[in-house]
């Protein structure tokens, strides 16, 4: 990470067709998951949809410490925040599957992740997903040129924390081209008016991590998840979006992942506002 780097027309445009791809393939997990199914299922799932539609699920082969990432997709259920290895682990009723996935077409990339609720899920954690997802896009609707980048995270965070939640600061939004995590930070807390000024043509990746608990963090067995301290529940919602001077332009889609959302049985949509 270095300077900023701002996206013309054009490259906002192929930045648009590889978050649609995220997206899509988002819609394409939610068809499927169910009690009993392993969360190695679901990557494979997005992983051949996403190769099929021309796609490269940027992830896979991420370096981070010195590391590779070995997947497609991370998948964090209930107490893991972000960065959630696929594994053998059994869809349980009750839990909460987030679900993150990058994509690379033509030298563009695409983020976004959703936080899907499996069958009884207890309503405090149902509030946490409803609220995670509005500051969500509080926080968008904050990304307009000549705002600072203290003006999303302040929006974020004030929603959440005055429902009661706390804010992963460890983990931040970040902006996305050519690179999956380029400059500048985009943090999920903030002071209005403080930051980096936003400008046209700024694409960023809005991440809220909202715990139900405590903020602070620990690291699974796996050397990868990212999980609560205490043991409760974490939800993540991210778009990529795009700054003009009409405003903030959402690149990835919601709409067609909560349509399948609503058409499987075995998912909780009460959340919905
Ligand atoms: N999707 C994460 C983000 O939004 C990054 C994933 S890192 C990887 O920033 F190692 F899993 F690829
Ligand atoms: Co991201």
């Amino acid at each position: 990470m270095s300077e900023v780097t701002y996206k013309t027309v054009e490259e906002i445009e192929l930045i648009k067709k590889s978050s649609l791809l995220v997206s899509a393939a988002l819609a394409e997990v939610a068809k499927v998951i169910a009690p009993g199914v392993t969360t190695l299922y679901l990557d494979k799932v997005a992983d051949e949809y996403i190769t099929k539609n021309g796609g490269y699920p940027i992830f896979k082969g991420y370096q981070v410490y010195d590391q590779s990432y070995p997947f497609a997709t991370c998948i964090s259920v209930n107490e893991a925040v972000v960065h959630g290895l696929p594994n053998d682990y059994v869809i349980q009723d009750g839990d909460i599957i987030s679900v993150d996935i990058g994509v690379k077409m033509n030298d563009f990339i695409g983020d976004s992740a959703y936080t899907f609720a499996v069958g009884n899920v207890k309503q405090d954690i149902l509030d946490l997903l409803s609220v995670t997802k509005q500051s969500l896009y509080l926080g968008i609707a904050q990304a307009k040129v000549n705002n600072r980048v203290g003006d999303i995270g302040f929006a974020v965070q004030s929603h959440c924390e005055g429902n009661g939640y706390s804010v992963v600061t460890e983990l931040v939004g970040h902006g996305v081209g050519r690179e999956l995590h380029e400059d500048p930070q985009i943090p999920n807390y903030g002071r209005r008016g403080a930051g980096k000024k936003l400008q046209e043509g700024l694409v960023i990746a809005i991440e809220p991590m909202i715990n139900l608990g405590k903020k602070e963090l620990g690291v699974a067995e796996d050397g990868w998840t990212y999980i609560t301290k205490d043991g409760k529940a974490s939800a993540h919602y991210e778009h990529t979006i795009a700054l003009t001077k009409s405003g903030p332009i959402i690149l990835s889609d919601f709409s067609i992942v909560e349509q399948a959302e609503l058409s499987n049985k075995n998912l909780n949509t009460s959340y919905f506002a």
